[in-house]
């Protein structure tokens, strides 16, 4: 089969995509309004830039319901703040409850359960029951588009990780305590470290 996604609707193009490109991490981004009230929302579009600076990116889809700008991106243009919570298999249902379309005023810490943390760096509250959180200032962000089918980047700096006490070994992040869940398509959803294997890489200058 021979695809071009520009002979195709949008909402068909989306599922080849997102069956193509899996499993996805998925940030939980909490956020606050211009008057402090919070939001919290799941994207799977999200991946590392670099190291120094420290530098991540995830992508908020134009709402495909209405056209209108996400939650998400609209508190992030008003206070260029953000904190990406890390997603373990114990707020699975949390994070997929935070991803329903609630009217913008709406706290989704309030519906979830969940618990809010101070963030250290920024102000914004954290997830207190992720593991892993990482404090971003926004960096740049862009726009592909404003009708449904196109989206944004959010490139986030870190300017700080914090990192549970019980999962941080040697400077490193003990994965398997961590137990991130990972995404595919539509509502599948993987345990990243249930089905993994070590494989040894040929050493030729810096490896990455
Ligand atoms: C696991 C998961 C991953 C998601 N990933 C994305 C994504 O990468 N981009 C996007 O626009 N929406 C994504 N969504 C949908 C958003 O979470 C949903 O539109 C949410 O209502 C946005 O909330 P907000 O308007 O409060 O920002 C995802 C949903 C789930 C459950």
């Amino acid at each position: 089969m021979i695809i071009e996604p520009r002979t195709i609707p949008w909402k068909d193009a989306y599922k080849l995509l997102i069956g193509s490109v899996l499993p996805r991490p998925i940030a939980f981004v909490s956020t606050v309004d211009h008057e402090g009230r919070a939001n919290l929302a799941p994207f799977s579009f999200f991946t590392c830039i670099s190291a120094d600076p420290m530098l991540i990116c995830f992508a908020p889809m134009v709402r495909g319901s209405d056209g209108a700008k996400k939650d998400t991106l609209k508190n992030i243009e008003a206070t260029e703040q953000f904190i990406i919570n890390i997603v373990s298999e114990d707020i699975i249902n949390q994070v997929n409850e935070c991803a329903t379309e609630y009217p913008y005023e709406i706290d989704e810490f309030i519906v979830s359960g969940l618990k809010k943390e101070a963030g250290h760096k920024v102000n914004i509250p954290r997830v207190k029951e992720s593991q892993v959180h990482l404090e971003c200032t926004l960096y740049e962000l862009h726009h592909y588009g404003s009708h449904p089918g196109s989206g944004s980047l959010v490139i986030g700096k870190v300017e700080l990780i914090n990192v549970a006490d019980h999962l941080y070994e040697d400077g490193k992040i003990n994965t398997n305590k961590l137990n991130p869940i990972g995404r595919l398509a539509g509502q599948s959803y993987t345990r990243a470290i249930s089905d993994t294997f070590i494989l040894n890489r040929k050493k030729s200058g810096d490896s990455k």
